[in-house]
């Protein structure tokens, strides 16, 4: 008991000492990112900036390559236990390839995909593919112009069944604009050759893509690496930011990782009862999240051997993807887990859709790059230093209970001017899983933003 305590209070002490010096050596500040750099192969042409349009045509052999490698895959060594523990099961992924071997139709799947008019344009020397919905111009509506970007392992699709409902929402005022890109060297947007092209750069380049388009001032949303993207853009160009709804609000500041230790002793000081188990113990948060972000490290450190394995394999690629879909809808899906679990939240159909933008274009690799273009030096990359800064912009945050990763109780380190905060029983694709209520949440958001705009 005695003892207990009193490491109790050395930890708080150590703490607090470590805080305060902490506070005052590491407050992040605005870097500046250089807003030039040439992107592309050969010699600089800043002068083409022309928008074309765009389809998806993939030439049959690359279909006929892959269902040759669907059909001639060694069998799976079997999982050992019934879930997830050690990786993806090995049964459900041969259900999961079956179904991409023998049920999926790519054809059909290629005019699914192409429904959305899509672009292409260079950007600092990089061919950047994007969605663009322009609705239809009617005097009475307000045209708000919106960026929505994705993250890894998702691609644009995780938004296509959102677009409608976005677009088509007759009972307001406004009526939103949609420009979803891809990230760099991620499916259709080309990747470089290159070293440095991390988050903070590709903020820059979906700036001027936005600017390109017309827009002056537009508003966000994003998650995961898209999420990051645009908390760093709206950290680098406040003043283009009319909102920023976010499904991914990072909160990483050394006091964030401080004040929980703090509140080791007075948990309520820090979270919300009801939300203790998002924060405390902290050992079994901190192995949880140690545990489940592997790739994390991976990919930060040594992504291009990790990339010829899954630009060459489909199955290694559905199973290393898939696990992220499978742990990010629901992390008890680690112990327990049927195929018909991950069914109720995403089809084999819609996630084979999001694998094959990946597959066709051969970019699994270089998608793994941008971890370590961001993230390699650890601590305090540019990107790192600016998805620190505390914003000015307006923010709206939807919160996923499911999510493995998780800000709560410091979200005001970062997000100063939050105007709506909503938690969901969903997954950290929300808007791939329940593009409804995702929707609902993002227009609510827009509504009060428009509500306060001058
Ligand atoms: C862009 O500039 C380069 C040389 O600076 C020139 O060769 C090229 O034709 C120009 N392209 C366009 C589209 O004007
Ligand atoms: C795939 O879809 C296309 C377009 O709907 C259709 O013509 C074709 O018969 C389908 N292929 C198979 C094998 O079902
Ligand atoms: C997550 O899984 C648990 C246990 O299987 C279940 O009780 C809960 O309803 C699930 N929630 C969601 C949103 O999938
Ligand atoms: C749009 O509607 C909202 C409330 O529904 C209102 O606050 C706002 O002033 C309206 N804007 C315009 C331009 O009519």
């Amino acid at each position: 008991m005695f003892s207990a305590k009193g490491s109790s209070l050395s930890i708080l002490i150590l703490s607090l000492a470590s805080y305060i010096t902490v506070n005052h050596l590491f407050a992040p500040r605005v870097h500046k990112i250089n807003e030039n750099v040439w992107w592309g192969v050969g010699p600089e042409q800043n002068n083409d900036t022309e928008i074309r349009e765009f389809n998806i045509n993939v030439p049959e052999e690359v279909i006929t390559d892959l269902k040759w490698r669907l059909k001639h895959h060694r069998p799976f060594r079997p999982s050992i236990g019934t879930a997830n523990q050690y990786g993806t099961n090995s049964i459900f992924l041969d259900e999961f390839i079956d179904h991409w071997e023998n049920h999926y139709n790519w054809t059909e799947r290629e005019i699914f995909l192409n429904k959305y008019p899509q672009f292409k344009t260079r950007i600092q020397g990089l061919d950047i593919h994007f969605i663009h919905i322009k609705p239809d111009t009617d005097e009475n509506k307000k045209v708000l112009p919106m960026l929505m970007v994705h993250g890894w392992p998702g691609s644009v699709r995780e938004f296509y069944d959102v677009v409608d409902i976005l677009t088509n929402n007759i009972n307001r005022n406004y009526t939103l604009e949609l420009v979803i890109p891809s990230l760099p060297g991620f499916g259709f947007s080309e990747a470089t050759t290159k070293p440095g092209l991390s988050l903070a750069h590709t903020a820059v380049l979906f700036k001027k893509l936005m600017n390109r388009l017309g827009h002056e001032k537009f508003y966000l949303q994003g998650g995961d690496l898209g999420g990051i993207t645009l908390q760093i853009l709206s950290a680098l160009y406040p003043e283009s930011v009319l909102g920023y709804h976010t499904n991914f609000p990072v909160v990483y500041t050394l006091k964030s990782y401080i004040k929980p230790i703090l509140g080791v002793l007075y948990p309520s000081w820090i979270v919300k009862p009801e939300h203790y188990e998002r924060v405390y113990p902290l050992k079994d948060r901190g192995l949880f999240i140690f545990r489940e972000s592997g790739y994390f490290h991976l990919q930060s450190t040594k992504p291009d051997s990790l990339g010829v394995a899954m630009d060459n394999s489909p199955e290694g690629m559905a199973a290393y993807f898939l696990e992220k879909f499978i742990t990010g809808s629901n992390f008890t899906y680690i112990n327990k887990f049927s195929s018909k679990d991950l069914k109720e939240k995403f089809s084999f159909t819609g996630l084979i859709d999001n694998l094959m933008l990946y597959w066709v274009t051969q970019t699994a690799s270089s998608s793994f790059r941008m971890y370590f273009e961001s993230f390699e030096d650890g601590f305090w990359t540019d990107s790192i230093a600016l998805m620190s800064t505390p914003l000015s912009v307006r923010t709206a945050i939807f919160r996923s209970k499911y999510d493995l990763y998780m800000a709560d109780g410091v979200l005001n380190e970062i997000f100063t001017n939050n105007i709506q905060l909503n938690d969901y029983d969903a997954s950290h694709f929300p808007a791939f899983e329940i593009p409804q209520t995702f929707s609902d949440d993002l227009l609510n958001a827009v509504d009060k933003f428009e509500a306060e705009q001058i």
